[in-house]
């Protein structure tokens, strides 16, 4: 986010925009993002949505550029170039299914650059601010530069933890709660001195309440298990807009107000739709496994396993034939496979058969929110075909075939039977009860919660392994075959 600056440049701003036209534009900008988060509610709105949003952000940053505080163009112009090379470099190397970790690493930049605001703006205010007034701007920066640290340390670790940097196994340390209520305090603490210092003596307690603030965000996430981590990331997203909320207060810059309680709210609002679709409290992820094992990841790995049984394609095919109700469900192996689009032919020869196909979407499917969601659109499947987990889980019984193309903990049948597994009270889709499970993967690799799936061994289940595409294609070939 571009924020007014005035530093000695050599090139000289001039001043474009009226002053009274700035609030308009920000307030027109704030009504864009508004819209664009109401378009992005819907798959057919979307890329309206998409179109909004950036139609905001480039009326927002022109405007806050031809702002009159600003000094000089130099350094904007050298970090948006800096950053526009960099930004697109990456982006066009990351993988779909490295998102999450692109997105906890942007959300890190977000807490650094609110830390770096805080301190500079502390140790240059503008003007003088005195009494009441001192003490609120004192409030300011510090809320600004404590939410900032955690979120830029927490961003790390989640970054580190989903990149695979750092194991995924929650930190549980003893009396770890405690910990973080005595970081907490100690930021409180470390409050009264800096708002009590004369106006720019302070810098050492901000800098202290800075580190106290690291120290949390480190431990806050490190103690989260790998499968809360999707709740982590989004949580990540809230507190990035706290902290740009908090920053726009510090600034007066009533965009930044705006943007970030839109961030905030919708980062809240997304992690407790997630809590909820994994059957835990916010609480207990916010505060690190609390009244929990943690869910760490691979407690029932070891577990004996069960008969494996497999289906050779023609059969498959026949039975798909045979079939007047197939459900697909898609998960993280179909994104590792880049299997949408065979899919998407799969199914589009199926529905000119006369066969009812329609999609099982789980809420954290893949490795982000709405993973699968973005796959099929990208590969043009319709949208009135793709159903929520609520919405089909109690079609699944009337189903004669259901195909789990890469999907593994999302259909894991433990999670209402075994009370002591990782995943347990996750609602899943009940894909057993379907007359015919089929799974597709490569082999006998357990999901990201690393525990084993008891379905892959049930009567009704049948294994074909393989690549998801490599699979799809052969099927799409051998229906090829068929009249
Ligand atoms: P997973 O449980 O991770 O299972 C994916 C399965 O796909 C694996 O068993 C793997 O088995 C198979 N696979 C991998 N590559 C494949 C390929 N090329 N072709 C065919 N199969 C392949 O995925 P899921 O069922 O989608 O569940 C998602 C999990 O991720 C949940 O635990 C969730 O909590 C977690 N998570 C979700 C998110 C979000 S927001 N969605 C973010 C972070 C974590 P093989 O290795 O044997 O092939």
């Amino acid at each position: 986010m571009l924020i007014p600056m005035t530093l000695p440049l050599s090139v000289a701003a001039e001043t474009w925009l009226p002053e009274s036209l700035l609030p308009v534009a920000y307030l027109v900008a704030g009504i864009l993002f508004v819209l664009s988060i109401g378009g992005l509610s819907s798959q057919k709105s979307a890329s309206r949505g998409n179109f909004f949003g950036m139609a905001g952000m480039v009326l927002a940053v022109v405007a806050t550029m031809l702002a009159p505080e600003v000094a000089s163009y130099g350094v904007m112009a050298g970090a948006i170039a800096v950053g526009a090379i960099v930004g697109a470099a990456l982006a066009s190397r990351v993988g779909m299914t490295s998102m999450p970790q692109l997105v906890a690493a942007l959300h890190s930049f977000v807490g650094l650059a609110a830390v770096l605001v805080g301190l500079s703006t502390y140790l240059d205010p503008g003007h003088p601010l005195q009494g009441p007034e001192a003490i609120i701007h004192g409030v300011e920066i510090l809320l600004d530069v404590a939410i900032g640290a955690v979120t830029f340390t927490g961003s790390v670790v989640a970054w580190a933890k989903l990149d695979g940097r750092l194991s995924g196994k929650p930190l549980l340390l003893p009396g770890r709660h405690f910990l973080n209520l005595f970081l907490v305090a100690a930021i409180v603490g470390l409050s009264v001195p800096f708002l009590q210092a004369d106006p720019g003596e302070g810098e050492v307690w901000l800098l202290a309440i800075a580190g106290v603030a690291s120290l949390l965000g480190v431990h806050l996430v490190a103690s989260i298990g790998g499968a809360d981590m999707p709740v982590v990331v989004s949580l990540l997203n809230s507190y990035s807009g706290w902290t740009a909320a908090a920053a726009g207060f510090m600034l007066g810059n009533d965009l930044l107000i705006i943007t970030g309680a839109l961030v905030g709210s919708s980062g809240a609002i997304l992690s407790s739709i997630m809590c909820k679709a994994m059957n835990r409290s916010i609480w207990n992820v916010v505060f690190g496994g609390f009244g929990s094992d943690g869910s760490a990841p691979a407690a029932n790995a070891d577990q004996p396993e069960g008969e494996w049984t497999e289906i050779p394609l023609g059969n498959l095919v026949d039975r798909i034939l045979d079939a007047q109700e197939v459900v697909i469900v898609p998960g993280y192996g179909m994104a590792v496979g880049q299997a949408q689009r065979a899919v998407d032919s799969f199914t589009r020869d199926l529905q000119g058969r006369g066969i009812r196909v329609r999609f099982a979407i789980h809420p954290v499917a893949g490795r982000l929110p709405g993973h699968m969601n973005v796959l099929l659109a990208e590969a043009g499947v319709p949208y009135d075909i793709v159903m929520e987990m609520d919405e089909i889980n109690g079609d699944l019984p009337k189903t004669d075939v259901v195909l789990v193309i890469g999907a593994n903990d999302i259909v894991n049948p433990s999670a209402q039977t075994d009370p002591a597994s990782p995943i347990a009270g996750m609602p899943v889709l009940e894909v057993w009860k379907s007359e015919l499970t089929v799974v597709f993967k490569r082999g006998r690799g357990v999901g990201y919660a690393g525990v084993v799936n008891p379905l892959f061994f049930l009567d009704k289940t049948r294994m074909f392994f393989g690549d998801a595409r490599d699979s799809m294609e052969k099927i799409n070939a051998e229906l090829k075959s068929r009249p």
